[in-house]
């Protein structure tokens, strides 16, 4: 491959962009479009978001330090576009969106009712890392559409069509290439992404 270098920035990608709620001391809540999320632990389960001090929600999440995470659908990306582009300093994006409030169970933050998994955190830390704010919270519940789970309880999450970030685009995830651990796996087929490098001549030697 011949590549260019580039001045540092995040090329990080695909993200999932997520719908993060928030609310203030006299209740007044609001949502903002989020692709800075991270896992950060197991246990304690721990997340963060990474939000511009100048954003309307910033200052709530730090009165409060209470939050939801709440995951997008394929069928939300226009409203998954346009909490991030309008501020709630000038209107109300529940109402402007027609998105519904869903009561969580550990915190008064309101979840997203059409989204299928909500994550209920609470600020642990906040870094000031520069144009950005980290938040490091801890999961303290999450809340999982019950279509999503089959007869034995187990998610099936590829069914709730969940939304990828990716350099300026929206996409869907698309077809299912492997699940955990199947490269290992005894009797797994030997057809693996590596055999498809190879037929386009791509493969190191
Ligand atoms: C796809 C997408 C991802 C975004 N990611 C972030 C982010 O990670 N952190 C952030 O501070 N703003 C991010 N934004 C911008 C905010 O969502 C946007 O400024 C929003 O209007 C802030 O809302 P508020 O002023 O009501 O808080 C993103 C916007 C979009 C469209």
């Amino acid at each position: 491959m011949a590549k260019e270098m580039w001045k540092p920035g995040n090329m990080l990608y695909p993200v999932p962009p997520v719908l993060v709620t928030c609310q203030n001391k006299k209740g007044e809540s609001n949502m903002l479009t989020v692709a800075w999320a991270g896992t950060v632990c197991s246990t304690p389960a721990m997340l963060s978001i990474s939000v511009r001090k100048e954003r309307y929600s910033h200052a709530m999440l730090m009165e409060t330090g209470e939050f939801v995470v709440n995951l997008p659908t394929e069928d939300l990306v226009r409203e998954t576009d346009e909490a991030g582009v309008r501020s709630g300093r000038n209107i109300n994006k529940w109402e402007k969106l027609h998105l519904h409030q869903e009561e969580g169970k550990m915190l008064s933050v309101p979840m997203i009712s059409e989204c299928p998994v909500n994550m209920e955190c609470k600020v642990k830390q906040v870094l000031e890392l520069g144009s950005h704010d980290l938040f490091l919270a801890e999961i303290l519940a999450v809340h999982v559409d019950s279509s999503l789970l089959d007869e034995k309880k187990r998610l099936q999450l590829e069914k709730a069509k969940l939304l990828a970030y990716s350099h300026g685009q929206y996409f869907g995830l698309g077809k299912v290439l492997g699940s955990f651990g199947f490269s290992v796996r005894k009797g797994a087929k030997k057809k693996t992404a590596g055999t498809e490098r190879k037929k386009h001549g791509s493969r190191r030697k």
